[in-house]
């Protein structure tokens, strides 16, 4: 079976471990029942049993209590880059998940599937999109999954701006206090419900300022060498800014083409060796052939 996967973007500014976006960026990776583990088409240090993408498998089963059947994972054509903040974790997570749930007839329904590739991921923002598609809030509690899918205007268009080197998560996470001020409590949850109705509306001035935040960017903008110019050309051109989950991509949104183009043509003259993309959303999340 090929297991079809979108790559996403979570946080958005003040969402952070909330919010999501499935991105028409894929994973295309292929399962087949075999006699041992056998994983292709990837780096030679991928290729072993911590492959994340085995470790969701063999979790699936490990859930319903059966034994870890032999599977040949074949990672064919994929287009998520690895460790930019683009989600390319929680698809494999996710797309392991499923495959074990269809070659093993486990009967899980994707809520499931989404509160056990959470187990794993330790948050949702990234699994929801890759797993429904669309725009989405997550949440989860004493292992369950709450998501809901929120409308994103069609005039609003992206860039994803990714730099030629990677962040880690762990990395990125370790940056953050552990605790905040009621104040910034306060500052994140109003941006983010306004942040919502901003995507809803296509609402570019309610976007810009909603898109502000406390909890995360500020700690984790200095590992990321360049990301204050993106920030700053971004904001010239009217357009607003956020890191893509944990990094190194940065996100940049506006109403229409022509304040991207402005600044994609400045990003590429100023790190011409980064990749500027500019992804649509998904809305059918991971698909089965
Ligand atoms: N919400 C997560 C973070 C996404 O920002 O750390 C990365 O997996």
């Amino acid at each position: 079976m090929l297991v079809t996967v979108p790559g996403s973007s979570s946080n958005f500014g003040p969402g952070f471990d909330c919010l999501g976006l499935a991105w028409k960026l894929y994973d295309r990776i292929s399962f087949e029942a075999a006699d041992r583990l056998i994983i292709t088409g990837c780096e030679e240090r991928f290729r072993g049993p911590e492959n994340l993408a085995y470790r969701s498998f063999a979790a699936a089963f490990s859930e319903k209590g059966l034994p870890v059947p032999g599977v040949r994972i074949d990672f064919g054509e994929c287009s998520i880059p690895v460790s930019r903040g683009l989600g390319s974790s929680a698809a494999l997570i996710a797309a392991g998940a499923v495959a074990a749930n269809v070659l093993g007839s486990l009967g899980m329904p994707r809520e499931e599937l989404l509160a056990l590739c959470t187990r794993m991921e330790g948050h949702p923002d990234n699994l929801a999109p890759a797993l429904f598609g669309g725009f989405t809030a997550s949440t989860c509690e004493n292992g369950k999954v709450v998501t809901v899918r929120f409308p994103l205007h069609p005039s609003l268009c992206f860039l994803a701006v990714i730099p030629d080197f990677e962040l880690s998560t762990a990395l990125a996470r370790q940056a953050l206090p552990e605790t905040v001020s009621r104040g910034d409590a306060v500052f994140q949850l109003s941006r983010t419900a306004l942040l919502l109705r901003a995507f809803e509306e296509g609402d570019m001035e309610l976007l810009r300022f909603a898109m502000q935040d406390r909890l995360h960017q500020p700690f984790r903008l200095p590992l990321i060498p360049g990301a204050g110019e993106v920030f700053a050309e971004a904001g010239k051109a009217g357009a607003a800014a956020c890191i893509s989950g944990a990094g190194s991509t940065m996100l940049i949104v506006s109403d229409g083409r022509e304040r991207l183009d402005t600044v994609r043509r400045a990003l590429t003259a100023r790190f011409p060796r980064w990749k500027i993309l500019s992804p649509e959303a998904d809305t059918e999340g991971l698909r089965i052939t």
